[in-house]
């Protein structure tokens, strides 16, 4: 499977995200994009279609989470846009995440990836235990989660780069994993808890990083892109 690194275009406009995108114009391997929340709920589907006909791929990491009918419908508008990847919460159920497929799907049996999200990267062992009344570890719950996923027939999961070991474990090698919080050795932790490096997320096994402030707020967003790939790709 090709590892990639996804950016995470977290801006509230179009024209904020054109201007950034418009700095890897020249670049010969075209970053993979992460459409989230904040960018399509203020740009709508345009956003995606306009970011699609730059070439680029899309991750649009909306995080379905309803009734199984509804995300069945929701995705099968979504569908219509043709993206490479797209999420739901594994919460859901797996019920929830089988319907999903079937909305997701084509008619010539096509689909973008879908992963589903375990356990928020924010949700502590503690809170879920007192708040959502889960008396397992949290990463038991995580694993309990990816392999629903994998029951459901989805692709992989979103998880910490320092969980994808055990997800793989879990549900074999070629179960995806994407992973967030990841951090140059040299740089910014921000509001991340449990980062790692691109370097190190690639030895554990992620097979696609997200990666937003490191290359979105770098100085030189193009070399901190290129130092991404080279670490956790080449
Ligand atoms: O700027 P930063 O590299 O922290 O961005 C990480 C991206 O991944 C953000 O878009 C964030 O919403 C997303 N994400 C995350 N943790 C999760 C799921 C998604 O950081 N568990």
């Amino acid at each position: 499977m090709g590892k990639d690194v996804i950016i995470a275009c977290d801006f509230s406009s179009a024209a904020e995200t054109f201007a950034f995108l418009d700095k890897f114009k020249d670049e010969s391997r075209k970053p993979f994009v992460k459409i989230g929340m904040e960018l399509y709920y203020a740009e709508g589907p345009s956003i995606v279609r306009e970011i699609k006909a730059r070439g680029h791929k899309i991750f649009l990491d909306l995080k379905l989470h309803d009734i199984p009918n509804t995300v069945k419908k929701a995705m099968s508008v979504l569908s219509n846009l043709d993206v490479d990847m797209t999420n739901l919460h594994a919460a859901g159920t797996i019920d929830m995440m089988k319907a999903a497929i079937e909305g997701l799907t084509k008619p010539d049996g096509s689909r973008p990836i879908l992963i589903a999200v375990t356990q928020l990267t924010s949700t502590s062992e503690e809170r879920m235990q007192k708040e959502l009344l889960i008396n397992a570890s949290i990463n038991d719950t995580i694993v309990k989660y990816a392999q629903n996923t994998k029951a459901a027939g989805l692709d992989g999961v979103v998880c910490s780069p320092l969980e994808a070991g055990m997800v793989k474990e879990a549900c074999g090698n070629g179960f995806i994993t994407v992973t967030p919080g990841v951090r140059f050795a040299d740089g910014e932790v921000g509001d991340q808890v449990r980062v790692t490096t691109p370097e190190r997320a690639k030895e554990i096994g992620s097979d696609y990083i997200v990666v937003g402030r490191p290359i979105t707020q770098a100085e030189n967003p193009v070399a901190a892109y290129r130092r991404c790939v080279a670490e956790f790709v080449d």
